[in-house]
């Protein structure tokens, strides 16, 4: 990945400063070949890598993508394997380059469910690419937006019953803190590839006012070329946060 940004729009396009990503699709783009799910998801790690590079390349500053979701659990057990196997060596074989292209990554999720190996790999792909400021990624794993909320919620009652807090201090503000993302701007634009048009669970407070864009792309096939489209989109939409404009 070149260090040098890059003239990838062909005006001035208003560039979002997080953008999420639900990469739907590996499954179809599998057997649509006739070859088993397990190399979509491969060809899904590809297309990840190109995605992370156009996000580093197009001047976005907070790129997340949903890797695998609380729901995916529920998978045939060989799959869910598959998918954590993968995400396992991608968080173990990836932190150089990404060290290399100075991307920060995080994980967001409940990491617990995974084995301990994960987690000590999650751990390392943390530590190992802290001083990363060119793109800040976030890879959302055993992750669920309910959840998310209701854990903060959770721990907000718990602080109350203790006394530290006051019903009447529980506000945004507040549960914004005990999110997996707090501290992380809002994403402001999140895409969905496979043609499906639904969150999925996916950053449900976060996304409040994202801009929604939906690719009709099976997710292998994703390159930067589809992320520079969907931030073209996003430019020409006007943003008003519920508010009126002029
Ligand atoms: C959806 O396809 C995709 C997932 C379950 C996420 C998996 C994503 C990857 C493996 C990419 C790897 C990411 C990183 C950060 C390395 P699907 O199986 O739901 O497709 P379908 O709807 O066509 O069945």
């Amino acid at each position: 990945m070149s260090a040098v940004p890059e003239q990838v729009f062909a005006g001035a396009p208003v560039v979002p400063v997080h953008v999420g990503i639900i990469m739907d699709g590996n499954g179809r783009w599998a057997t649509a070949r006739g070859l088993p799910r397990a190399m979509g998801h491969r060809a899904g790690a590809e297309a990840a890598r190109r995605a992370i590079e156009g996000a580093a390349r197009a001047g976005v500053g907070w790129l997340t993508l949903f890797a695998f979701s609380s729901e995916n659990w529920r998978r045939p057990e060989p799959e869910v394997r598959e998918l954590t196997g993968l995400l396992g060596h991608y968080l173990r074989h990836e932190v150089s380059q990404l060290v290399r292209d100075g991307v920060r990554l995080r994980v967001i999720g409940d990491r617990g469910r995974f084995g301990p190996d994960t987690v000590e790999a999650i751990h390392q792909a943390e530590a190992r690419t802290a001083a990363g400021t060119r793109l800040n990624l976030n890879v959302a794993l055993s992750y669920g937006g309910r959840a998310e909320i209701a854990a903060a919620a959770r721990a907000i009652a718990q602080a109350v019953a203790a006394g530290r807090v006051s019903p009447a201090e529980v506000d945004e503000a507040l549960l914004e803190q005990h999110l997996a993302t707090s501290g992380i701007p809002d994403p402001d634009l999140v895409i969905r590839t496979s043609g499906e048009q639904r969150l999925s669970n996916f950053l449900l407070w976060q996304s409040a006012y994202a801009e929604l864009v939906f690719l009709d792309v099976l997710w292998p096939d994703f390159t930067g070329a589809h992320l520079v489209t969907a931030i073209e989109e996003f430019s020409r939409r006007e943003r008003r946060y519920g508010a009126r404009l002029g």
